[in-house]
């Protein structure tokens, strides 16, 4: 094994211990053998593999980190993703998770599902159903039901309770607020912090700024949720005044 495979394999199995539901699942789906030999195209990676699936993962650019890829493809995972890439390169990934004729596309902002119903329409032969990570995949989603062009049954993983308690307000207000912090590399404390829309992540990432001293101020199109916010000790204002 190279390092960055070595690496990659570090990180896997520090997540993996912190999942202790997902590797229960995994360890019922070997024990079932009900995804043994399926075709998953996922876009967040799972141990779907290591329960038998033929999974390939592809993944936008400035998420991936190349040793996990490193770490996944060594697990038996068809890894599509590079650190740094490009929209076109990423666009060739999801063609090339497509060539492979997935029965099961686990998405993440709907980008796969979508491919499949445009130009890749052949897909939609032996595409049994699909998944849908995140809030605004899910309302591409729903718009294309709405307009009866989806023509694949998909699970709205992001509207489950389990996801958008937690996974929304709790992890993406906390990543936020890192990826700001790291990218800026300035003190929180004592800045004007603009949160543009008070929903599930919004909340997450008001409280968290709140916590580190800022001043927090919330954008919202919807009254009810801009007097939440208000309600919650926030100062609310328009975009246009805000920033
Ligand atoms: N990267 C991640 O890990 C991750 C995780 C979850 C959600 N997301 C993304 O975060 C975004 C928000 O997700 P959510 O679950 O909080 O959605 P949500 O529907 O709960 O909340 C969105 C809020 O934004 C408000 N809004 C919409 N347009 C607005 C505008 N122009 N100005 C001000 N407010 C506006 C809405 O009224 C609503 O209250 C989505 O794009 C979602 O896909 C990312």
């Amino acid at each position: 094994m190279d390092g960055l495979t070595a690496a990659g394999e570090r990180k896997i199995a520090w997540a993996a211990t912190w999942m202790p539901v997902l590797s229960m699942v995994r360890d019922r789906l070997r024990e079932e053998n009900s995804v043994a030999g399926r075709r998953i195209a996922v876009i967040l990676p799972v141990d779907l593999a290591e329960a038998g699936a033929e999974v390939a993962v592809a993944f936008q650019g400035a998420m991936v980190h190349d040793d996990v890829a490193a770490g996944l493809a060594a697990r038996g995972v068809s890894v599509f993703a590079r650190r740094g890439s490009s929209p076109e390169e990423e666009l060739g990934f999801f063609e090339q998770v497509l060539a492979r004729r997935p029965e099961v596309v686990i998405d993440d902002r709907a980008d796969v599902i979508r491919l499949a119903h445009t130009t890749h329409p052949e897909v939609l032969e032996t595409l049994v159903g699909a998944s849908e990570e995140t809030t605004s995949g899910v309302v591409a989603l729903r718009a294309m039901e709405a307009d009866g062009t989806l023509n694949v049954p998909c699970i709205a993983a992001n509207d489950a309770r389990c996801k958008f308690l937690f996974d929304n307000r709790y992890g993406s207000g906390q990543s936020t607020i890192s990826a700001v912090m790291d990218s800026t590399n300035l003190l929180v404390a004592g800045k004007r912090f603009v949160v543009v829309g008070y929903g599930w992540v919004g909340k997450g990432i008001a409280r968290r700024a709140r916590g580190l001293n800022a001043r927090v101020v919330v954008c919202e199109v919807d009254p009810f949720a801009a007097l939440e916010a208000f309600h919650d000790g926030f100062e609310v204002l328009p975009v246009a005044e805000a920033c």
